[in-house]
């Protein structure tokens, strides 16, 4: 069965909506720490936050105290920026997912163009692997991209799910998702898959084969408003333990 990995960010989107000015006031909230404390205990396996170079809502002390509080693993994404990297390697995060970003996107679009980036992302993903953290590639379900990650040494790929949750699931975007993973898995990778996935969409990604770690944000912490944190995980636990 996949493990959820709870993706943070935007409870940070939430706090820096009111405290961007004023980082420091004790009464900065809600915390991102807190949440991912509370995801863990209602089943999340892993957390994951993404720390943007424009730090629009994860901080530099966000990634440092989930580092220090959280008991599951931690999930770094990051774009492939030097900045980030040197904090990703002081950190030493469990796993690094590494994501394309773009200034003016208001959230991760497409998947990393790695087969296009051969030369500038094996350093990279050889420097963090070289202290100890698994490296994943969030990629689109796109041959060329798969056998890309596996030429780079990648750990996992993550599957970037967003077409087909924007496709309202359609079965030929589902069909994408099921092919790639088993490429991925025949070229000897292993297979994460998120971006977009909510409460309606998620049962069929569950067919995709080698399936191990699925991160969810926006529709837990959107559910999270309503039922609060941990209704909102353990809801989404029961749809992957149903399946
Ligand atoms: N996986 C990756 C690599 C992402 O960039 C994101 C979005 O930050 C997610 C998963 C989670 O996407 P969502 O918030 O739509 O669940």
């Amino acid at each position: 069965m996949p493990i959820l990995g709870v993706n943070i960010d935007h409870v940070a989107t939430i706090r820096q909506a009111r405290y961007r000015e004023v980082p420091d006031s004790p009464n900065a909230s809600p915390d991102p720490v807190e949440a991912a404390l509370i995801a863990e205990q209602a089943g999340a396996k892993g957390i994951t936050a993404h720390l943007r170079e424009d730090r629009r809502h994860i901080q530099d002390r966000d990634i440092l105290r989930l580092r220090e509080k959280i008991t599951t693993k931690l999930n770094l994404e990051m774009g492939a920026s030097e900045e980030i990297a040197r904090i990703a390697l002081e950190i030493i995060p469990d796993d690094v997912c590494l994501v394309p970003e773009n200034r003016r996107e208001v959230t991760t679009e497409g998947g990393l163009n790695c087969a296009d980036q051969l030369d500038e992302l094996r350093p990279l993903v050889a420097r963090l692997k070289g202290r100890g953290i698994r490296v994943s590639l969030f990629i689109d379900p796109d041959e060329a991209q798969i056998e890309a990650a596996a030429e780079l040494g990648a750990d996992f790929v993550e599957i970037h799910t967003g077409a087909y949750a924007n496709a309202a699931g359609s079965g030929a975007e589902l069909k994408r998702l099921i092919t790639a993973a088993g490429l991925a898995v025949a070229a000897g990778l292993r297979v994460n898959a998120g971006h977009g996935l909510n409460y309606h969409n998620l049962r069929p990604v569950l067919a995709m084969s080698g399936l191990e770690e699925l991160n969810i944000g926006h529709s837990i912490v959107s559910r999270a408003v309503i039922v609060g944190m941990a209704e909102a995980v353990r809801e989404m636990c029961s749809i992957i333990a149903e399946a």
